[in-house]
Protein backbone atom coordinates (compact mmCIF):
# COMPACT_ATOMS: atom_id res chain seq x y z
CA UNK A 1 0.00 0.00 0.00
CA UNK A 2 2.92 2.48 0.15
CA UNK A 3 4.11 1.86 4.04
CA UNK A 4 6.92 2.29 5.19
CA UNK A 5 6.15 1.51 8.33
CA UNK A 6 3.02 -0.23 10.61
CA UNK A 7 1.66 -0.90 13.96
CA UNK A 8 0.64 -3.41 15.40
CA UNK A 9 -1.73 -3.18 19.04
CA UNK A 10 -2.37 -2.32 21.32
CA UNK A 11 -1.31 -5.49 23.03
CA UNK A 12 -2.46 -6.92 26.41
CA UNK A 13 -0.50 -9.51 28.37
CA UNK A 14 -3.58 -11.88 29.10
CA UNK A 15 -6.69 -12.06 26.21
CA UNK A 16 -9.24 -9.62 27.19
CA UNK A 17 -12.65 -9.10 24.86
CA UNK A 18 -12.72 -4.98 25.29
CA UNK A 19 -15.92 -3.54 26.18
CA UNK A 20 -19.49 -4.48 25.28
CA UNK A 21 -20.26 -3.67 21.27
CA UNK A 22 -21.48 -1.04 20.15
CA UNK A 23 -17.84 0.66 20.76
CA UNK A 24 -16.98 1.87 17.35
CA UNK A 25 -18.96 5.02 15.51
CA UNK A 26 -18.31 6.32 12.55
CA UNK A 27 -18.66 10.56 12.75
CA UNK A 28 -19.51 10.50 8.83
CA UNK A 29 -20.40 14.49 8.24
CA UNK A 30 -17.47 14.92 10.94
CA UNK A 31 -14.72 12.48 8.85
CA UNK A 32 -14.12 11.46 12.16
CA UNK A 33 -14.66 7.78 14.35
CA UNK A 34 -15.11 7.53 18.33
CA UNK A 35 -14.38 4.43 19.70
CA UNK A 36 -14.03 2.65 22.94
CA UNK A 37 -12.84 -0.54 22.67
CA UNK A 38 -10.89 -0.59 25.55
CA UNK A 39 -7.85 -2.73 24.06
CA UNK A 40 -9.91 -5.82 22.83
CA UNK A 41 -6.77 -7.99 22.92
CA UNK A 42 -5.95 -11.82 21.34
CA UNK A 43 -3.42 -10.89 24.68
CA UNK A 44 0.40 -11.42 24.16
CA UNK A 45 1.02 -14.93 23.48
CA UNK A 46 -1.22 -15.25 20.72
CA UNK A 47 0.05 -12.00 19.21
CA UNK A 48 3.62 -13.05 19.39
CA UNK A 49 3.01 -16.60 17.71
CA UNK A 50 1.40 -14.10 14.84
CA UNK A 51 4.61 -11.94 14.73
CA UNK A 52 7.23 -14.55 15.31
CA UNK A 53 6.18 -16.02 11.72
CA UNK A 54 7.63 -12.68 10.18
CA UNK A 55 11.61 -12.56 9.60
CA UNK A 56 13.10 -10.94 12.24
CA UNK A 57 14.14 -7.22 12.94
CA UNK A 58 16.34 -6.08 10.20
CA UNK A 59 15.23 -8.80 7.75
CA UNK A 60 12.00 -7.10 6.91
CA UNK A 61 11.02 -4.63 4.17
CA UNK A 62 8.93 -2.73 6.54
CA UNK A 63 9.71 -1.40 9.83
CA UNK A 64 7.17 -3.36 12.52
CA UNK A 65 6.25 -1.39 15.78
CA UNK A 66 4.54 -3.57 18.80
CA UNK A 67 1.88 -0.86 21.01
CA UNK A 68 1.93 -2.41 24.33
CA UNK A 69 -1.26 -1.80 26.05
CA UNK A 70 -2.36 -3.25 29.90
CA UNK A 71 -5.23 -5.60 31.27
CA UNK A 72 -7.92 -3.76 32.47
CA UNK A 73 -7.71 -5.95 35.73
CA UNK A 74 -4.33 -5.89 36.29
CA UNK A 75 -3.21 -4.26 39.29
CA UNK A 76 0.39 -3.41 38.82
CA UNK A 77 0.15 -1.56 35.40
CA UNK A 78 4.13 -1.26 35.37
CA UNK A 79 4.66 -5.05 35.42
CA UNK A 80 2.16 -5.03 32.17
CA UNK A 81 4.43 -2.78 30.67
CA UNK A 82 7.62 -5.12 31.58
CA UNK A 83 6.49 -8.19 30.29
CA UNK A 84 5.42 -6.47 27.04
CA UNK A 85 9.35 -4.96 26.19
CA UNK A 86 10.21 -8.86 26.86
CA UNK A 87 8.11 -10.68 25.14
CA UNK A 88 7.86 -8.47 22.05
CA UNK A 89 11.35 -6.40 22.87
CA UNK A 90 12.79 -9.36 20.38
CA UNK A 91 10.42 -9.24 17.15
CA UNK A 92 9.74 -5.24 16.87
CA UNK A 93 11.99 -2.65 15.43
CA UNK A 94 10.42 0.09 18.08
CA UNK A 95 8.19 -0.57 20.73
CA UNK A 96 5.43 1.69 21.99
CA UNK A 97 4.44 2.27 25.62
CA UNK A 98 0.84 3.53 25.70
CA UNK A 99 -0.23 5.47 28.21
CA UNK A 100 -2.74 7.52 26.78
CA UNK A 101 -5.88 5.22 25.45
CA UNK A 102 -8.99 6.97 26.92
CA UNK A 103 -10.84 4.05 27.44
CA UNK A 104 -8.85 2.24 29.87
CA UNK A 105 -9.51 3.42 33.39
CA UNK A 106 -6.45 4.82 34.92
CA UNK A 107 -4.21 4.44 32.13
CA UNK A 108 -3.84 7.80 31.42
CA UNK A 109 -2.78 8.82 34.78
CA UNK A 110 0.70 7.23 33.95
CA UNK A 111 1.29 10.49 32.34
CA UNK A 112 1.52 12.50 35.51
CA UNK A 113 5.37 13.15 36.73
CA UNK A 114 5.81 10.53 39.69
CA UNK A 115 4.31 7.42 37.91
CA UNK A 116 5.80 8.57 34.84
CA UNK A 117 9.44 8.46 35.96
CA UNK A 118 8.59 5.07 37.86
CA UNK A 119 7.66 3.20 34.37
CA UNK A 120 9.91 5.06 32.02
CA UNK A 121 12.84 3.60 34.38
CA UNK A 122 11.30 0.39 34.52
CA UNK A 123 10.65 -0.01 31.03
CA UNK A 124 14.01 1.38 30.10
CA UNK A 125 15.72 -1.09 32.06
CA UNK A 126 13.94 -4.21 30.52
CA UNK A 127 14.86 -3.00 27.16
CA UNK A 128 18.72 -2.66 28.33
CA UNK A 129 18.29 -6.17 30.08
CA UNK A 130 16.84 -7.73 26.88
CA UNK A 131 19.33 -10.82 25.80
CA UNK A 132 21.35 -10.38 22.53
CA UNK A 133 21.97 -7.17 20.60
CA UNK A 134 18.82 -6.10 19.35
CA UNK A 135 17.32 -3.56 21.49
CA UNK A 136 14.48 -1.84 19.61
CA UNK A 137 13.69 1.93 20.03
CA UNK A 138 11.22 2.42 23.06
CA UNK A 139 8.30 5.05 22.42
CA UNK A 140 5.53 6.97 24.55
CA UNK A 141 2.49 7.47 23.01
CA UNK A 142 0.58 10.32 24.88
CA UNK A 143 -2.81 12.21 24.73
CA UNK A 144 -3.56 15.18 23.27
CA UNK A 145 -5.57 16.34 25.83
CA UNK A 146 -2.91 17.49 28.69
CA UNK A 147 -2.47 20.60 30.05
CA UNK A 148 1.18 22.53 29.43
CA UNK A 149 2.11 21.37 33.33
CA UNK A 150 1.61 17.98 32.53
CA UNK A 151 3.81 18.46 28.82
CA UNK A 152 6.38 20.05 30.64
CA UNK A 153 6.90 17.07 33.34
CA UNK A 154 6.81 14.92 30.58
CA UNK A 155 9.30 16.34 29.07
CA UNK A 156 11.21 16.62 31.74
CA UNK A 157 11.09 12.88 32.65
CA UNK A 158 12.05 11.58 29.46
CA UNK A 159 15.10 14.08 28.92
CA UNK A 160 16.70 12.40 31.81
CA UNK A 161 19.90 10.41 30.73
CA UNK A 162 18.99 7.19 32.38
CA UNK A 163 15.48 7.43 31.28
CA UNK A 164 16.01 8.43 27.99
CA UNK A 165 13.04 7.29 25.51
CA UNK A 166 13.72 7.67 21.94
CA UNK A 167 10.56 8.87 20.59
CA UNK A 168 7.13 10.47 21.34
CA UNK A 169 4.03 9.79 19.34
CA UNK A 170 1.98 12.32 19.82
CA UNK A 171 -1.15 11.87 19.75
CA UNK A 172 -3.84 9.43 20.84
CA UNK A 173 -7.44 9.99 20.55
CA UNK A 174 -9.30 13.34 22.10
CA UNK A 175 -11.68 12.85 25.00
CA UNK A 176 -12.79 16.78 24.73
CA UNK A 177 -15.59 17.48 21.96
CA UNK A 178 -15.40 20.27 19.48
CA UNK A 179 -18.80 22.16 19.96
CA UNK A 180 -18.94 22.25 15.92
CA UNK A 181 -19.18 18.63 15.45
CA UNK A 182 -22.25 17.75 13.15
CA UNK A 183 -22.76 14.29 13.36
CA UNK A 184 -25.27 12.67 15.77
CA UNK A 185 -22.92 10.31 17.57
CA UNK A 186 -20.73 13.22 18.97
CA UNK A 187 -21.83 12.28 22.54
CA UNK A 188 -20.97 8.42 22.64
CA UNK A 189 -18.10 8.08 25.39
CA UNK A 190 -14.58 7.29 23.83
CA UNK A 191 -11.74 8.78 22.04
CA UNK A 192 -12.46 11.15 18.79
CA UNK A 193 -10.11 10.71 16.12
CA UNK A 194 -9.90 12.36 12.85
CA UNK A 195 -10.17 15.27 11.13
CA UNK A 196 -11.75 17.18 14.42
CA UNK A 197 -8.34 15.71 16.11
CA UNK A 198 -6.04 17.12 13.93
CA UNK A 199 -5.29 20.75 15.01
CA UNK A 200 -5.24 19.81 18.67
CA UNK A 201 -2.75 16.66 17.73
CA UNK A 202 -0.47 19.61 15.58
CA UNK A 203 -0.44 21.79 18.10
CA UNK A 204 0.49 18.93 20.91
CA UNK A 205 3.37 18.13 18.84
CA UNK A 206 5.20 21.78 18.51
CA UNK A 207 4.47 21.80 22.50
CA UNK A 208 6.47 18.84 22.73
CA UNK A 209 8.95 19.51 20.16
CA UNK A 210 9.72 22.66 21.42
CA UNK A 211 9.65 21.11 24.99
CA UNK A 212 12.22 18.75 23.96
CA UNK A 213 14.46 21.00 22.56
CA UNK A 214 13.85 19.01 18.93
CA UNK A 215 16.32 15.68 20.96
CA UNK A 216 13.74 13.44 21.00
CA UNK A 217 11.62 12.09 17.35
CA UNK A 218 8.36 12.29 17.41
CA UNK A 219 5.92 10.18 15.17
CA UNK A 220 2.79 12.89 14.49
CA UNK A 221 -0.70 11.37 14.24
CA UNK A 222 -4.15 12.69 14.45
CA UNK A 223 -6.36 14.09 11.69
CA UNK A 224 -3.98 13.30 8.91
CA UNK A 225 -5.89 12.73 4.98
CA UNK A 226 -3.72 14.68 2.72
CA UNK A 227 0.31 15.52 1.83
CA UNK A 228 -0.81 18.85 3.59
CA UNK A 229 -1.66 17.40 6.70
CA UNK A 230 1.39 15.08 6.96
CA UNK A 231 3.37 18.28 6.01
CA UNK A 232 1.51 20.26 8.67
CA UNK A 233 2.90 17.82 11.39
CA UNK A 234 6.39 17.53 9.99
CA UNK A 235 6.64 21.37 10.05
CA UNK A 236 5.44 21.19 13.69
CA UNK A 237 8.00 18.78 14.85
CA UNK A 238 6.97 15.41 13.51
CA UNK A 239 9.66 12.94 11.92
CA UNK A 240 7.55 10.45 10.77
CA UNK A 241 3.82 10.60 10.25
CA UNK A 242 0.83 7.85 10.92
CA UNK A 243 -2.64 7.72 9.60
CA UNK A 244 -5.50 5.67 11.01
CA UNK A 245 -9.08 7.30 10.67
CA UNK A 246 -8.35 8.61 7.25
CA UNK A 247 -8.10 5.25 5.98
CA UNK A 248 -11.05 4.64 6.84
CA UNK A 249 -12.73 7.30 5.10
CA UNK A 250 -10.38 7.61 1.67
CA UNK A 251 -9.31 4.04 1.50
CA UNK A 252 -5.86 2.22 0.55
CA UNK A 253 -4.95 4.92 -2.24
CA UNK A 254 -4.79 7.94 0.35
CA UNK A 255 -1.34 6.81 0.97
CA UNK A 256 0.15 7.30 -2.41
CA UNK A 257 -1.61 10.39 -2.35
CA UNK A 258 0.00 11.83 0.78
CA UNK A 259 3.40 10.96 -0.16
CA UNK A 260 3.18 12.44 -3.64
CA UNK A 261 1.39 15.73 -2.22
CA UNK A 262 4.67 15.95 0.59
CA UNK A 263 6.69 15.34 -2.15
CA UNK A 264 5.28 18.81 -3.91
CA UNK A 265 5.11 20.72 -1.13
CA UNK A 266 8.09 19.77 0.30
CA UNK A 267 9.87 20.91 -3.47
CA UNK A 268 7.58 24.15 -3.54
CA UNK A 269 8.67 25.56 -0.03
CA UNK A 270 12.89 24.13 -1.11
CA UNK A 271 13.01 21.30 1.54
CA UNK A 272 14.68 18.50 -0.53
CA UNK A 273 14.36 16.08 2.22
CA UNK A 274 11.67 15.36 5.02
CA UNK A 275 14.61 15.94 7.37
CA UNK A 276 14.61 19.52 6.69
CA UNK A 277 11.23 20.48 7.29
CA UNK A 278 11.10 18.55 10.72
CA UNK A 279 9.98 21.26 13.44
CA UNK A 280 10.70 24.34 11.24
CA UNK A 281 7.25 25.60 12.59
CA UNK A 282 9.06 25.92 16.29
CA UNK A 283 12.12 27.79 14.79
CA UNK A 284 10.55 30.88 13.64
C1 LIG B 1 -10.92 2.32 16.08
C2 LIG B 1 -9.66 2.85 16.70
C3 LIG B 1 -8.93 2.03 17.57
C4 LIG B 1 -7.74 2.50 18.16
N1 LIG B 1 -7.02 1.69 19.00
C5 LIG B 1 -5.84 2.13 19.51
C6 LIG B 1 -5.06 1.28 20.34
O1 LIG B 1 -5.40 0.13 20.61
N2 LIG B 1 -3.89 1.77 20.81
C7 LIG B 1 -3.44 3.04 20.52
O2 LIG B 1 -2.35 3.43 20.96
N3 LIG B 1 -4.18 3.88 19.74
C8 LIG B 1 -5.36 3.45 19.24
N4 LIG B 1 -6.09 4.28 18.44
C9 LIG B 1 -5.62 5.67 18.20
C10 LIG B 1 -4.90 5.81 16.86
O3 LIG B 1 -3.77 4.98 16.82
C11 LIG B 1 -4.48 7.28 16.62
O4 LIG B 1 -3.54 7.67 17.61
C12 LIG B 1 -5.66 8.23 16.66
O5 LIG B 1 -6.82 7.63 16.11
C13 LIG B 1 -5.38 9.54 15.91
O6 LIG B 1 -5.08 9.29 14.55
P1 LIG B 1 -6.18 9.38 13.35
O7 LIG B 1 -6.88 10.71 13.49
O8 LIG B 1 -5.37 9.25 12.09
O9 LIG B 1 -7.10 8.25 13.56
C14 LIG B 1 -7.28 3.83 17.85
C15 LIG B 1 -8.01 4.63 16.97
C16 LIG B 1 -9.19 4.16 16.39
C17 LIG B 1 -9.96 5.06 15.45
Amino acid sequence: MGFSFVEVGSVTPLPQPGNPKPRVFRLKEDLAIINRYGFNSDGHEAVYERLSQLPPPGHRKAVLGVNLGKNKNSVDHVQDFILGVKKFGPVADYLVINISSPNTPGLRNLQHREELGKLVSAVVTARDSLSGTHKPPLLLKIAPDLSDDDKKDIASVILKNENRIDGLIVSNTTVTRPLWLESAERQEVGGLSGQPLKSLATHTVTDMYRLTRGLIPIIGVGGVASGQDAYEKICAGASLVQVYTGLVYHGPLLVHRITNELEDLLRLHGFSTVTEAVGVDCKQ
